[in-house]
């Protein structure tokens, strides 16, 4: 497994002050920015697009990791969101019929391809096509808002599909969403994930670098 990667969600930042909280979470050390893109009918709520993307890639080097919770994730989306800066393209398998298809649209944009689950969907849903993506990002909270609980019944998914991807000899990151903090970074880490997404408690704490170098040194230590 590669070194683990720390990806604040800004879905928890201070709007009117994006990039400030986006330069402390990256001089911090936070490796990946996890862009939460909602479109208020594959979650309730509507938050960013390819505007918000684009005004934050000539400021950041952080790898953008775009985490599409919308209906019909199709070409023209995706190619939007690579030309305003994502390199990493996450797509819910809830409602894409043909994974391999989403995943060479979104590889022949050059962006590494993901695949999501919710809490309740099955790894069996897509743990046969798993190869044909970059990552596997399994959700930790049912997706729509920041701030909810760790969902502990999915540790047992990060487990099985580490164990599989182990197996077959992949080489695909297990990135998990929802609910992590400093104090429970290390279960889905020791289950096997490498691409921790932390929302609330990196933005909606006091000290964002401390918070950053907290959640560093737990998942190293
Ligand atoms: C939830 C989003 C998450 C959210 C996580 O639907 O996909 O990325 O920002 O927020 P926390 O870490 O607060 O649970
Ligand atoms: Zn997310």
């Amino acid at each position: 497994m590669g070194k683990i990667k720390l990806a604040p969600s800004i879905l928890s930042a201070d709007i009117s002050n994006l990039y400030n909280d986006v330069r402390r979470a990256e001089d911090a050390g936070a490796e990946y920015l996890h862009i939460d893109v909602m479109d208020g009918h594959f979650v309730k709520n509507i938050t960013f697009g390819t505007n918000v993307v684009s005004a934050l890639r000539d400021k950041s080097k952080m790898v953008f990791d775009v985490h599409l919770m919308i209906d019909n994730p199709n070409e023209d989306n995706i190619n939007a969101f690579r030309r305003a800066g994502a390199d990493i393209i996450t797509v819910h398998a809830e409602v894409v019929h043909d994974l391999e298809g989403i995943s060479k649209i979104i590889r022949n944009t050059g962006a590494r391809a993901g695949i999501s689950i919710n809490p309740d969907t099955p790894l069996d849903t897509i743990i046969g096509q798993a190869k044909s993506f970059d990552m596997v990002l399994l959700m930790t909270v049912v997706p729509g808002l920041g701030g909810q609980a760790y969902i502990h019944s999915v540790t047992r998914k990060i487990e099985e599909l580490k164990r599989y991807i182990d197996e077959q000899g992949l080489d695909i990151d297990i990135e998990v969403d929802g609910g992590i903090n400093a104090q429970n970074i290390n279960i889905p880490v020791m289950a096997g994930a490498n691409v921790i997404v932390a929302g609330s408690a990196v933005f909606g704490c006091a000290d964002i670098s401390a918070t950053v170098m907290e959640l560093r040194e737990a998942k190293n230590g």
